[in-house]
């Protein structure tokens, strides 16, 4: 079986790889000559764990194909994939333009039957423009070919997008046509032996399927930040409230830790993009807008506790950051909260050294040189005034304290993630500043 993958972006890559390994015949096509490039020389345009092996793999075994030439890959493809990026418009809305733009070009170049399925996100409709692109451009050649759409939004974690790719909790699929639920199941078949479902239904509920998934884990971290903040004002601990609340099984424990707002390239994106749905459609979501509110001002919370500390006073002062990227094991910066607090803090004339295992490279590639990059991250904390905790990456977990104190002009700790016991940087002397805790000063 042959397919293409349109997009080799965190989506099209993770998920043409993951095809590959099952014995299918993938073509990812990009528009990124040099990312295209790059891929054929077996270098990874993302840091994903597992993903540069397993790419490698299937190159070797001539499964796994990377061309910049989409009429070429979609030559006997039984299906098409689009996962080109959906960024937000001026207005919030998800941009349409790539994904539309894939559709016409498929509908200029194929020749037989194909499936040509929506792996970006978008909104309700967005297939049957699809469809209507594809026939436009079939109408204009003056051929009659039949093709089918399909909605399979994709639900991946980066940095955990290969397991969750290989082992889904379940795969969603929104189609009108026996014939796409034929090739879809065969196609997935291999990813389901963990007993997890195949969602067939129609295509607007999977389009909202993928936005109300999104908006959901949203809401649960804004509303425990929201907690959080209250937390603070009460004298009340977040992480007992968080630990008294996760243990209720209609609860449960996942997403619900609160830290220095969400950011990455799908819940701010998706979240604006359903607003504006919703208030298209005479529907307005009040409750996504609050979510979104709160995380906007999420993302200042650090801020504010160093400025509070420093009454203001942060000219000249050196700060030192852990983390960069939005999550760990990712090197993503986009819409990450550290750009938040990094852009505030050299707006009050402060300088910041940071460190991050995967995201320096990408950081300098949006910021430049505004703020320093250190070699680890006792070099980030060399002479500063203040340590800043972005992104619980599992090398921050244990410090040394001793090595840490020595470096550190001041010992004085915020941490935008909640990593560390209050206690025990109360027993190491240092002034420890966290999300819904009580601060230690
Ligand atoms: N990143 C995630 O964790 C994630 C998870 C689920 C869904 N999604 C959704 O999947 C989609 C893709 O996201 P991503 O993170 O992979 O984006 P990305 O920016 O990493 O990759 C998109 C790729 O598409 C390419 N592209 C754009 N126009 C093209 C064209 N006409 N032809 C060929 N290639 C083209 C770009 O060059 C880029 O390499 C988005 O709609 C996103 O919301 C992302």
């Amino acid at each position: 079986m042959k397919i293409s993958v349109v997009g080799s972006g965190y989506v099209g890559l993770v998920t043409g790889t993951c095809f590959a390994e099952t014995g299918v015949t993938v073509t990812c096509v990009d528009i990124d000559t040099e990312k295209i490039e790059n891929l054929k020389r077996g270098i990874i345009p993302i840091f994903e764990p597992g993903l540069e092996a397993m790419v490698h793999k299937n190159v070797e075994k001539g499964r796994l194909f990377f061309t910049t030439n989409l009429p070429e890959s979609i030559n006997e493809a039984e299906a098409v994939f689009i996962a080109v990026g959906t960024p937000p418009d001026e207005d919030g809305s998800a941009d349409l333009k790539y994904v539309l733009g894939v559709a016409a070009e498929v509908g200029k170049n194929m020749e037989h039957y194909m499936v040509i399925v929506t792996k970006s996100t978008v909104p309700i409709g967005t297939a049957e423009k699809v469809r209507l692109a594809i026939k436009t451009e079939l109408d204009k050649r003056g051929v009659k070919i039949p093709f089918d759409v399909a909605s399979n939004p994709e639900f991946l974690k980066e940095g955990a997008a290969i397991d969750d790719f290989l082992k889904p909790d379940r795969i969603v699929i929104g189609t009108d046509s026996d014939e796409a639920v034929k090739l879809m199941n065969r196609l997935y078949k291999p990813f389901l032996l963990n007993g997890h479902p195949i969602i067939f239904m129609d295509i607007p509920s999977a389009e909202l399927t993928k936005y109300a998934a999104n908006a959901m884990l949203a809401t649960r971290i804004s509303f425990m930040n929201d907690i959080a903040n209250l937390c603070e004002i009460v004298g009340a601990d977040v992480n007992m409230v968080r630990k008294g609340i996760g243990s209720d099984s209609r609860i449960g424990n996942k997403f619900i830790y609160p830290g220095a707002g969400y950011g990455g390239s799908c819940f701010p994106k998706d979240v604006k993009a359903l607003i504006k749905t919703s208030i298209e459609k005479g529907h307005p979501l009040e409750l996504m807008q609050a979510v979104e509110n709160v995380n906007d001002s999420q993302k200042e919370v650090i801020f504010k506790k160093i400025y509070t500390h420093f009454n203001g006073n942060l000219k000249g002062k050196r700060f030192g950051m852990w983390g960069l990227s939005f999550k760990p094991n990712t090197d993503d910066m986009r819409e990450a909260p550290a750009l938040v607090v990094i852009a505030k803090l050299i707006e009050a004339g402060a300088t910041v050294k940071a460190y991050d295992p995967a995201a320096m490279h990408e950081t300098q590639r949006r910021i430049g040189n505004v703020i320093e990059y250190a070699t680890d991250q006792y070099d980030a904390a060399l002479d500063i005034d203040a340590l800043i905790l972005m992104t619980e990456w599992q090398e921050f977990r244990v410090i040394n304290f001793k090595v840490l104190a020595k470096v550190m002009k001041s010992k004085i700790i915020f941490d935008g993630r909640n990593i560390y016991e209050p206690e025990e940087m109360k027993e190491n002397g240092f002034a420890y500043y966290s999300i819904g805790r009580k601060p230690i000063n």
